[in-house]
């Protein structure tokens, strides 16, 4: 069975296909996504929900073939997720704007930058590119190498974009997460009713 078979979410209740086929992919191909795809999938994330409509997500990228660009992102990942990061068509970085435009601190804007992520990625997932978030990086380091002013945007998450390619050529550990089924906590585990 090929990953993105296994992937697939079993669901206790009919939920639609696009959510069910996401999954967070290590192996991608070596095709490109063409820069009008990634203007989608970040208009995409642009119009999830956002507190007062603030909007507070900024998206840093490069392309696999943007060499120094991509090379300076993929360095500020930890050594769990450069191997295979490395092979990522796109990688991107999504930051926070701390504050707003009256200097006062964006409360939501990590959940509103969650909602911007779920909502490319979903995206993505329609065009057939596999994504993968990553908080494993080194802030610091990124904050250096990005040139970002810390008091104004904040790296929150990396993402990983690409085609997905087989797992057969992932090293191992990566290999078997790759092949390895996904599974929930149930409806009945994360909520109740009133
Ligand atoms: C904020 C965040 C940080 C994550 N960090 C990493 C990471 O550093 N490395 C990694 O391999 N996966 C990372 N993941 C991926 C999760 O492990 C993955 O989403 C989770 O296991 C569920 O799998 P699924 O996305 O395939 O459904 C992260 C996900 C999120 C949302």
């Amino acid at each position: 069975m090929d990953a993105n078979t296994i992937k697939i979410a079993i669901t206790e209740h009919p939920v639609q296909d696009l959510i069910r086929s996401r999954w967070s992919a290590r192996s991608f191909s070596e095709k490109a996504i063409a820069q009008a795809d990634v203007e989608t999938l970040l208009e995409a994330a642009s119009w999830a929900f956002s507190a007062n409509n603030s909007q507070p997500w900024h998206y840093i990228y490069a392309h696999h073939a943007d060499t120094e660009a991509f090379q300076k992102i993929w360095s500020c990942l930890m050594l769990g997720n450069q191997p295979w990061c490395a092979n990522a068509a796109v990688l991107m970085v999504s930051c926070i704007h701390k504050v707003n435009a009256e200097g006062k601190p964006n409360n939501w804007a990590m959940h509103d930058l969650g909602a911007a992520n779920a909502t490319l990625m979903l995206q993505a997932t329609a065009m057939s590119i596999h994504g993968h978030p990553m908080a494993g990086f080194d802030k610091a380091k990124t904050i250096e190498m990005l040139n970002l002013d810390a008091d104004i945007l904040e790296p929150v998450a990396f993402l990983a974009l690409g085609y997905l390619d087989e797992a057969e050529k992932l090293e191992e550990p990566f290999r078997t997460r790759e092949l390895t089924a996904r599974s929930r906590k149930g409806v009945g585990e994360i909520s109740e009713r009133l």
